[in-house]
């Protein structure tokens, strides 16, 4: 609804006198001003993870990931997508800037290992949670589709594989079942819903990596959820299994430690030849000022005297 009114202050409280009301298009509504969103740009994310998969020397992966992103459905749906309804990146866009930390986890840490493929890595970190995509809801509010509570986003995502690989025909078998291995496993153990658990190094760090990164992003958001609130610890979080420590708070409320005692260095004897030592420390009185007329007079008279 488009509120068009006057506001004013009547007996010292503020009025709203409505002017003119009428119902709004979706189009013409800026949703993040609604919402929980990203703070950093979905479109300078976007760019960001296209440029990472315009470097992959894999062509093959490159293609599977151009196939995905360059549909407009999933490409408008992963901007805005959050990561989760309730747990970690829980925001618009959450899903994106969650692949994108990811990725940077991903690039610092893959040559660090001589057997990992970066390349295999990244792609499993950008296909890991697309189905999230359809599997959540996040137009009105932040939910479950249908699809998402029948199916969930592991087998969606097996789904939007099949699909995009129709159009990839030489696309290998061998990398297909690697891929759907990565995607299947991220959740690295059966009770967590994986179908399977990671049984190679790619999976294996795309598990860990992710588990790293949806866990410092749910501190981060449990640390700054209510800053008014008071104590050093924050309240009990479910998915975290803990409190956690506010901190900077704890830091900037600790006593001062006491000040180190004065230690007098003594200062080298001058020895023959040496660097003559530094004089006292106190400065010079600065010569009366000669650029006054009082200054010149003073000088003048101070002259005078010691003739
Ligand atoms: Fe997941
Ligand atoms: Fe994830």
């Amino acid at each position: 609804m488009l509120v068009k009114g006057l506001l004013q202050l009547y007996n010292n409280r503020p009025q709203f006198t409505i002017h003119k009301l009428r119902p709004v298009e979706d189009h013409e509504v800026d949703f993040a001003d609604f919402f929980p969103a990203s703070a950093r740009d979905a479109e300078e994310m976007w760019s960001e993870l296209r440029g990472m998969v315009a470097g992959f020397g894999n062509t093959h992966l490159r293609a599977l990931l151009d196939a995905f992103l360059d549909d407009p459905d999933i490409a408008a749906r992963y901007k805005v997508a959050p990561a989760a309804k309730t747990i970690h990146h829980a925001f618009r866009s959450g899903l994106l800037e969650h692949v994108i930390s990811l990725c940077g986890l991903a690039r610092l840490i893959a040559p660090h290992y001589p057997s990992v493929d970066g390349d295999l890595l990244l792609t499993g970190v950008i296909l890991h949670d697309i189905g999230k995509i359809y599997e959540l809801t996040y137009e009105r509010s932040f939910g479950y589709s249908t699809e998402g509570q029948l199916i969930g986003h592991i087998s969606i995502a097996m789904r939007m594989m099949s699909d995009k690989l129709r159009g990839l025909p030489d696309f290998p078998v061998e990398l297909r079942n690697l891929v759907e291995h990565m995607i299947l496993s991220h959740h690295g153990q059966l009770d967590f819903g994986s179908p399977k658990v990671p049984v190679f190094p790619e999976a294996l760090l795309l598990h860990y990596l992710d588990d790293m990164d949806s866990k410092m992003e749910c501190m981060r958001a449990l640390i700054e959820k209510e800053p008014q609130a008071e104590g050093l610890f924050t309240g009990y979080s479910s998915s975290l299994e803990r409190v956690a420590l506010r901190k900077s708070r704890y830091i900037n409320t600790a006593p001062a430690a006491p000040a180190p005692s004065r230690v007098e260095i003594p200062l080298p004897k001058p020895s023959a030849g040496a660097v003559p030592a530094p004089g006292p420390l106190t400065k010079p009185k600065p010569a009366p000022a000669t650029d006054s007329l009082f200054g010149e007079k003073l000088s003048l008279a101070l002259n005078f005297e010691r003739k």
